[in-house]
């Protein structure tokens, strides 16, 4: 990856923010250090627009303490916000995942509200919104992603009204009854009401936040249309560009988009020799049985890690299966380590993996091969590939792109995805097995069924899954999302 220079701030047409960079800092063994791309999708969508439009991205470096100077990475200006070991305790440890995180997730863990930790979303949020607005040109676009930024189009718009805003939130959006309880609520949807558009990915996330907006505010929503008073009366503070005052309200849209993932190259990677090697290899090494499950998560008490041990548990504990014939491949990728619930979930799970092992594993059979790392890509599309099962049992989630790597990988049109219609992707994938993770009988009989599904209906959903997944890829949620925005831009130079 080439480093250079960096150009004059202020200068950049099109402004990505996001809590985490695309890039990575990595320390080497022998002392140092350099960024490196981390293999998101996002990344992977934005970055031919970057390199056209003049791109900056900002966003932290993923360590305490350590400032940098902006630099170049591949055409891209990188940007990075330094954050205190206290910012990260309070701003992402506490109000982003402690708080947030369990409230947007249907209070699936409780949430912890805390007055120091929302000072501190307060201060961090108008730091990202300062150095947006430092970086970008008259008249750009600005695109800021997640529930980490929720105040930053708000904060953007008061310091830069000339700036194009969307804003795009990547996790669900709760309905009123759960989101009600959060005592910041009124100063969030403000925040998020400084965007010109808010996508969400799916149509109930949009609804629920138009509820919260009519609720909050007593604004008028004509779906997708929220109409913004331009001076709001709460607080007396005119918040919209010069360019707009003739009319008496801004529209704010708020839409779903629901996100992707680079599908064609999760294709081409499945596809190349060395990876079927190796996906046949992981079979061999698993002692052959005649099914391999798989379930693919960040270690989170969302993703309903629980529920699909509870049920192939008991699947091995009534005889349904034996462990000769089925393994369980979970790959739980460390996450938020230092946050309570999270070290709490991890005892459980691995606790209760301990115990399968102990009661049905063989010298030449795992019941559950279990491994709490993450992966690279190609590892992934080869455990994919090996999969005759893959587990999606979330109990809440914004999308689940894993289900969609599943599916991109699958040229040869085999493979069941058991699916929870919790997360966002079911809304899509209607031709996945859809399941009720809290409905430990009906995710065993879904089990069951999917281990002996006939090969035509395998292939038949798997054909339809394939075609949703490749017909709409990342880079088609990014070009949707900013063609409306940049007509929202238009039509505001219009009016
Ligand atoms: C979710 C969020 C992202 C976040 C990711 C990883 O997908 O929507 O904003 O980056 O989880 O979590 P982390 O806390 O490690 O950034």
């Amino acid at each position: 990856m080439t480093q250079t220079a960096e150009r004059p701030p202020g200068d950049y047409d099109f402004v990505v923010v996001s809590n985490r960079l695309p890039v990575d800092r990595v320390v080497a063994p022998d002392g140092s250090a350099s960024w490196q791309q981390s293999p998101g999708g996002l990344v992977t969508a934005l970055e031919p627009v970057m390199r056209a439009r003049d791109g900056a991205w900002i966003g932290w470096s993923g360590q305490p303490d350590l400032d940098f100077e902006p630099f170049d990475s591949d055409g891209i200006q990188v940007v990075p916000v330094r954050l205190s070991a206290r910012d990260v305790e309070n701003y992402y440890e506490g109000f982003s995942n402690d708080t947030l995180w369990p409230l947007y997730h249907d209070v699936i863990a409780p949430p912890t509200y805390h007055r120091e930790w929302w000072d501190t979303y307060v201060e961090v949020n108008q730091r990202f919104a300062e150095a947006a607005a430092a970086a970008s040109a008259p008249g750009a676009v600005v695109w800021v992603q997640d529930y980490q930024l929720q105040l930053v189009p708000k904060m953007l718009r008061l310091l830069r009204p000339d700036l194009t805003i969307g804003f795009f939130d990547h996790i669900p959006f709760p309905p009123y009854g759960i989101y009600s309880q959060l005592p910041w609520r009124t100063q969030i949807i403000e925040g998020l009401l400084g965007a010109d558009v808010i996508g969400f990915q799916r149509v109930a996330d949009a609804n629920n936040f138009s509820r919260a907006v009519r609720r909050l505010k007593g604004y008028t929503t004509k779906s997708p249309i929220i109409e913004v008073p331009l001076v709001d009366d709460s607080e007396g503070v005119r918040v919209t560009a010069p360019i707009r005052r003739a009319k008496e309200f801004r529209p704010v849209i708020a839409k779903a988009f629901p996100i992707s993932i680079d599908s064609a190259s999760w294709e081409d990677l499945a596809r190349t020799p060395s990876v079927q090697a190796r996906a046949r290899q992981i079979r061999a090494d698993l002692g052959n049985p005649k099914t391999i499950m798989l379930g693919v998560d960040r270690l989170d008490y969302t993703k309903g890690i629980g529920h699909r041990l509870k049920a192939f548990g008991e699947l091995l504990t009534d005889g349904s299966v034996a462990v000769e014939d089925v393994t369980l491949v979970q790959v739980a990728s460390p996450s938020r380590e230092r946050v309570q619930t999270y070290m709490r979930l991890r005892d459980e799970i691995e606790l209760t993996v301990g115990r399968i092992n102990g009661d049905f594993a063989t010298i030449s059979h795992t019941a559950i091969s279990y491994h709490h790392h993450g992966y690279p890509r190609e590892e992934m599309a080869a455990l994919y590939l090996a999969a005759d099962i893959m587990l999606v049992t979330a109990l809440r989630d914004g999308m689940n792109l894993v289900a969609k790597e599943y599916v991109a990988t699958r040229f040869d049109d085999d493979g069941v995805l058991l699916l929870s219609e919790f997360a966002g992707a079911a809304d899509e994938l209607s031709k996945a097995v859809l399941i009720n993770p809290h409905d430990i009988d009906g995710l065993k009989e879904a089990i069951l069924g999917a281990i002996a599904m006939p090969d035509r209906e395998r292939s038949a959903r798997m054909r339809s899954l394939r075609k949703r997944v490749l017909g709409n890829d990342v880079e088609k949620w990014s070009r949707e999302f900013l063609d409306v925005l940049n007509d929202s831009a238009a039509d505001g130079r219009r009016g």
